[in-house]
């Protein structure tokens, strides 16, 4: 998700991992974040102000009593100016101080002051992030709706192998990109299929297409950003499962048609992204086929198609199917929306530059019974945000009876505190 117009407030405390600030500072402002950064005093030993200074673009806050910033009171413009606060890494101690309400430097202040939304990453020792004492002040910080990033596992700065390092700056790109996100799928539970699916010729080889799962992974995280329970049924990729998301892997167009019709009756919106092969060998051989002089022929037959025939249609459920065209487009895109009896079709020319397969950008037409919108080329994650945004008025103008509108959504509300909280502490 792209943060531009977006100020971000990255408080950094004194814990080894402070020496990663400055790459999440570049992070976020690759992303089109503005970033203006406050060290607690202990950051100062492991990190500093002047390395922060020039990869933020923006002078760098250390104390409350700062004669330059407090003449125009300093925290509460640092705590009223930004969209969202994000604290990595967390200390105990700073948890500890936050949970109990103090305000005794800078950046306490300002969590005290914010009415943006907060997500803290914690990074410490394995044995102090499990102490009882630490988990409960999380989980009263979290009940107050502040986003809690739980650590990854690995060897730690103490010695210890364990839970506690800081997440790679793309983890907490997505959680800072998520507590700006609208919830407007709260209460949604939204099933995706995506990448190819590879159907065996014998056991050591198979038919396949070049889906690399980008598209339908850009939208199972769409979709848990603005608050959905996702459950992502993908075939074979490289990609790493999304936080948040429950990912199911499947390897051919049999398996995915049997783990969809299990999930589909509890979904409200099926998004089937995924390059599902057509056809099958007939027969797979059980061994490995010796290779043979001169031409072979290789029986296929068709495979199930996923999305017409795994997914119950009904009222309470919305259908959104993609159809990947060479040629003839919309034409072709229209008629797989009327055949498949889907709510919405995104036409996706795969011929085009930068558009397709195993590439990070898309260029696709929105295509339901109500009218055509087209896309310009923009990257994944904001196409799946435009397709949410189409399933959201499709959602809306159904339960009002009303066709749906192909206008675009204006703006989003941005700033939720206190909606909701993920993480090792409540976990989906
Ligand atoms: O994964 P990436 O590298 O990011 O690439 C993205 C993409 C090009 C794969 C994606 O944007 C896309 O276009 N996905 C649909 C690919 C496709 O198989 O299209 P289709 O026109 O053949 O199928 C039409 C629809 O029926 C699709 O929603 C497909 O998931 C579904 N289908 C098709 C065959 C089948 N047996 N079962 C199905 O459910």
């Amino acid at each position: 998700m792209r943060l531009e117009g977006k100020s971000v407030l990255l408080g950094v405390t004194g814990g080894i991992a402070a020496y990663k600030a400055p790459e999440i500072v570049r992070s976020l402002r690759q992303r089109g974040a503005r970033v203006r950064v406050v060290l607690t005093q202990s950051a100062l030993e492991f990190v500093t102000p002047l390395s922060l200074q020039t990869v933020s673009g923006e002078k760098v806050s250390t104390s409350l009593f700062d004669l330059g910033q407090e003449s125009e009171i300093g925290h509460i413009q640092l705590a009223d100016g930004a969209d969202v606060v994000l604290i990595a890494p967390a200390t105990a101690n700073v948890i500890g101080k936050c949970a109990a309400g103090l305000a005794d430097d800078l950046l306490t202040t300002i969590l005290l002051a914010t009415r943006a939304p907060v997500v803290v990453a914690p990074a410490m020792n394995v044995h102090m992030y499990e102490n009882s004492l630490v988990q409960e002040n999380l989980s009263r910080l979290a009940g107050r709706g502040w986003r809690i990033v739980e650590p990854d596992v690995g060897s730690l700065a103490c010695g210890y192998e364990g839970l506690g390092r800081l997440p790679d700056p793309n983890v907490l790109l997505e959680e800072v990109s998520a507590a700006l996100a609208p919830d407007d799928f709260a209460r949604e539970t939204v099933l995706i299929t995506a990448g190819p699916t590879r159907e065996p010729i014998d056991p050591v080889r198979f038919v396949s297409n070049r889906s690399s799962g980008k598209m339908g992974f850009a939208l199972a995280r769409a979709a848990a950003r603005r608050g959905a329970r996702v459950v992502l049924v993908t075939g074979p990729t490289s990609l790493a499962d999304p936080r948040h998301v429950r990912t199911v892997r499947v390897e051919t167009a049999e398996e995915m048609a049997r783990v969809v019709r299990g999930e589909a009756r509890a979904a409200t919106v099926v998004i089937a992204a995924a390059a599902v092969a057509d056809f099958r060998p007939s027969r797979p051989a059980k061994e490995k086929a010796p290779k043979k002089k001169g031409r072979s022929t290789l029986e296929l037959e068709a495979t199930p198609d996923v999305i017409a025939t795994a997914v119950p249609r009904g009222p309470g459920r919305v259908v959104v199917g993609f159809a990947a065209e060479t040629t003839d487009l919309i034409e072709r895109a229209r008629g797989k929306l009327e055949r498949k009896a889907l709510d919405l079709i995104v036409a996706n020319d795969v011929t085009a530059a930068g558009a397709g397969f195993d590439v990070e950008t898309n260029l696709v037409t929105l295509i339901d019974r109500a009218g055509t919108e087209a896309l310009p080329l923009q990257g994944k994650d904001e196409v799946a945000d435009a397709i949410l945004d189409r399933v959201a008025r499709l959602r809306t103008s159904r339960q009002r009876g009303q066709a749906p509108s192909t206008r675009p959504r204006v703006s989003r509300s941005a700033g939720r505190a206190g909606r909701r909280v993920q993480g090792r502490l409540q976990r989906r």
